[in-house]
């Protein structure tokens, strides 16, 4: 029995605060070894890449939208009709482009029947009131305008998804998420010759008749993982390019709980950027990048000709599972690139710099966040679980940690789990300083600016963090399920 093995802790019960208190009879569950059928569905494949519809900034500097959340429908499999959330009737909704200085005002229209939602701008430098917490609902049938500026040096690839408490993991797996791209201010270090082209990543389940199945306690406990990878909404599309350029990729994990070990056919690439923008020089030849949840990543993809079609795949990765339905071991395809022109190609050079990245300055302050989980199977309930941070459940309100408005501050996520966390936190980013397992001690390879990382299981990652504006942050596991069950908490920063 894997559960008992896995060595959880059994506790009194939450499931009645959950929701599913009535689902004893899990299948496969008491005998360890079935998994529940999986659906045959087969969703359109093969259309070209769907280009994200882009929304920017105004002459005067100002980016302002409507963002109208609301049931849709979606043709994944032919024919059929696939009931989603959308935003103004897209998922992934529009990608914002705008420029560090510009000023940002998004209305949030919530036309989600019966339930709150927010707007929560991951790892965007954004002030805590205007950040889509869960203490600020937009209740169903209202409105509200979220409305900052983008300071200097914030270029990077960020995202929006809604934070509303208990509806954040339904809410983003049936379709509400988009990308937030910043280009900096001043002249771009990466070649406009490059290109420069989201590919943003979401999964989904679908039943037999293309709806999408409610959670069950297996994907709570694991996080909801889908039967198919959609890269700008479309299964395994394709992409046709000339030999003889480099292509600039945003990469984005938008996946519920999903890790993604993305490869290009063998190609060797050069990694140029994580979640909050350009490292300070390439990393060349690189041959995957691992997103986990929530994770982003910048590359630049040269293509040479000498490969026709180029096989975009996530590898397997064992990032520890509990209970039936493990994914499957063998590698996913994302996407098709096809190759045209030369076979023999030249490739223009990879930049040499791309910016400086600021050290976070001297820290005396260590805090400590050790994941945890309790998990009871059988009894007349069926089966309960949480997830915790520091031995507690997410509580509305309640202030875990307080923190001083720019005092760097040294962090240790520890993972005693048998699983994967991707820890992420609100309103900054921070780096990496090493990671630690089973006694030996990794620096961090090169200086990044990051807002989730992920903690392995058995180990630990420290961090190192400052806050630049006053106010209640959330942290939490980006596994939705897991912070749907209370691997959350709240920061406060203040003077
Ligand atoms: Cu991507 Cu608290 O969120
Ligand atoms: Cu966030
Ligand atoms: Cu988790």
């Amino acid at each position: 029995n894997l559960l008992a093995s896995a060595g959880i802790l059994a506790t009194g019960t939450m499931a009645a605060r959950y929701g599913f208190a009535q689902m004893s009879s899990m299948p496969g569950m008491q005998h360890g070894g079935a998994v529940p059928p999986k659906t045959v569905i087969q969703p359109i494949e093969g259309q070209p890449l769907p280009m994200l519809k882009e929304v920017g900034t105004g002459a005067n500097g100002e980016l302002v939208a409507e963002l109208r959340a609301s049931p849709a429908s979606a043709e994944i499999v032919r024919g059929m009709k696939t009931p989603i959330l959308a935003y103004n009737g897209m998922s992934p909704g529009p990608c914002f482009v705008a420029r560090e200085g510009d000023l940002v005002r998004i209305t949030l229209v919530n036309a989600i029947p019966g339930q709150e939602s927010t707007i929560h701008w991951h790892g965007m430098p954004v002030p805590a009131e205007q950040d889509g917490n869960p203490m600020n609902p937009v209740t169903s049938g209202e409105r509200r305008t979220y409305e900052f500026r983008l300071p200097e040096g914030s270029a990077g690839s960020y995202w929006y998804h809604p934070h509303p408490h208990k509806f954040t993991a339904e809410q983003v797996y049936r379709g509400l998420a988009g990308a937030f791209i910043v280009k900096p201010r001043g002249e771009d270090p990466v070649p406009a010759a490059f290109g420069d082209t989201p590919l943003f990543f979401t999964d989904m389940r679908l039943a037999s008749d293309a709806t999408m199945p409610a959670s069950t306690p297996v994907d709570l406990m694991n996080g909801r993982q889908g039967d198919f990878v959609l890269v700008n909404g479309a299964y395994k599309p394709e992409l046709s390019l000339e030999a003889g350029t480099r292509r600039r990729f945003r990469l984005y994990n938008a996946l519920n709980a999903g890790y993604l070990r993305i490869s290009f056919g063998g190609i060797k690439f050069a990694l140029i950027g994580s979640d909050g923008g350009l490292l300070e020089a390439p990393v060349a030849d690189m041959t995957e990048v691992l997103l986990a949840p929530a994770e982003r990543a910048e590359v630049l993809v040269p293509f040479d000709g000498s490969q026709r079609s180029v096989t975009v795949q996530s590898l397997t990765y064992d990032r520890g599972w509990m209970g039936p339905g493990a994914p499957s071991a063998a590698a996913v395809d994302l996407m098709t690139i096809s190759v045209t022109g030369s076979a023999a190609a030249s490739i223009p050079p990879l930049p040499s710099k791309l910016r400086a990245i600021a050290d976070l300055g001297a820290s005396t302050i260590t805090k400590r966040f050790v994941f945890g989980e309790t998990i009871k199977m059988g009894g007349p309930g069926g089966m309960s679980m949480t997830f915790l941070i520091n031995g507690k459940v997410f509580e509305p309100g309640r202030i875990d940690e307080t923190m001083k408005v720019g005092q760097p501050e040294i962090w240790e996520i520890v993972n005693p789990t048998d699983m994967d966390h991707p820890f992420h936190i609100h309103g900054t980013q921070f780096q990496v300083i090493d990671t630690e397992k089973s006694g030996t001690r990794v620096a961090a390879p090169f200086k990044a600016w990051k807002d989730t990382v992920n903690v392995a299981s058995k180990e630990t990652v420290r961090i190192k963090i400052v806050q630049d504006m006053p106010g209640d942050r959330m942290y939490h596991c980006h596994i939705l399920e897991h912070e749907h069950l209370g691997m959350m908490g709240t920061l406060r920063a203040g003077a």
